[in-house]
């Protein structure tokens, strides 16, 4: 949101007694340029804000934060209590000790050049196919979305690229409805570099095959790459 957009808001929550929630759960993950401002610094007692360490540590354990006005901290711990009880107490004191000796900034820096260096190597792995599908949404966060360009079946590339022995999901999957954009979403920091280009250089040939097939056609049998 543009500055005067934020600024309307915040406005808009100080007016009403309205609370705003900030989810900013991928927001260590930007690789292009400086994280984003957050809200919560132009109205602490209005915007209540949330993280997650699913994205730094593991989604396994369960475990966000948030950073709220003292008298909504309270009700939300209880609220929480009530609905799914604490986080373990081992899992708390051991993330104590990573936050107070520093390990969880030094974690998170490193991870920021690994998945930095990852989404470079999918850039390259996909630049041979990029008049057929555009990468988008690859400054921040773990995954990137692959718009494929009119004529170009989202569905088709699934179902190829499982062939291929590459697993990837359709847009599709993330609506409710039918008007969508065409496309795939892909999350890369859960496999290694090598397995990472590999199956980025698969899918690539696989677009490149589905694209030269032309729009309408079935696709034919092929032997697996
Ligand atoms: C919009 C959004 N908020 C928050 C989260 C984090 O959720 P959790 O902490 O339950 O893993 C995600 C996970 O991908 C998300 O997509």
């Amino acid at each position: 949101m543009s500055v005067g957009r934020r600024l309307d808001l915040v406005a808009w929550a100080r007016r009403e007694g309205a609370f705003v929630l900030e989810d900013d759960y991928d927001s260590e993950y930007r690789f292009d340029g400086p994280p984003l401002p957050t809200l919560t610094g132009l109205d602490p007692e209005r915007v209540i804000y949330l993280g997650t360490l699913s994205k730094t540590l593991t989604p396994a354990i369960r475990c966000g934060y948030l950073v709220a006005p003292r008298e909504v901290a309270l009700r939300i711990t209880k609220l929480k209590e009530l609905c799914d009880g604490p986080l373990s107490w081992p899992v708390q004191q051991t993330l104590l000790h990573l936050i107070e000796s520093g390990g969880l900034e030094r974690h998170v820096r490193r991870t920021r050049q690994r998945y930095a260096d990852a989404r470079a190597s999918l850039r390259t792995a996909l630049a041979p196919v990029e008049n057929a599908v555009a990468l988008t949404g690859i400054d921040g966060g773990l995954h990137v979305v692959l718009r494929a360009r009119a004529g170009l079946s989202a569905e088709q590339i699934v179902e190829r690229a499982g062939v291929n022995g590459v697993s990837v999901t359709s847009l599709a999957a993330f609506y409710a409805g039918t008007d969508r954009l065409e496309g795939l979403l892909l999350g890369y920091a859960g496999m290694s570099e090598d397995e990472l280009v590999e199956a980025a250089e698969i899918l690539a040939r696989t677009i490149r095959d589905l694209d030269e097939l032309g729009p309408s056609q079935e696709t034919a049998p092929r032997d697996a790459y």
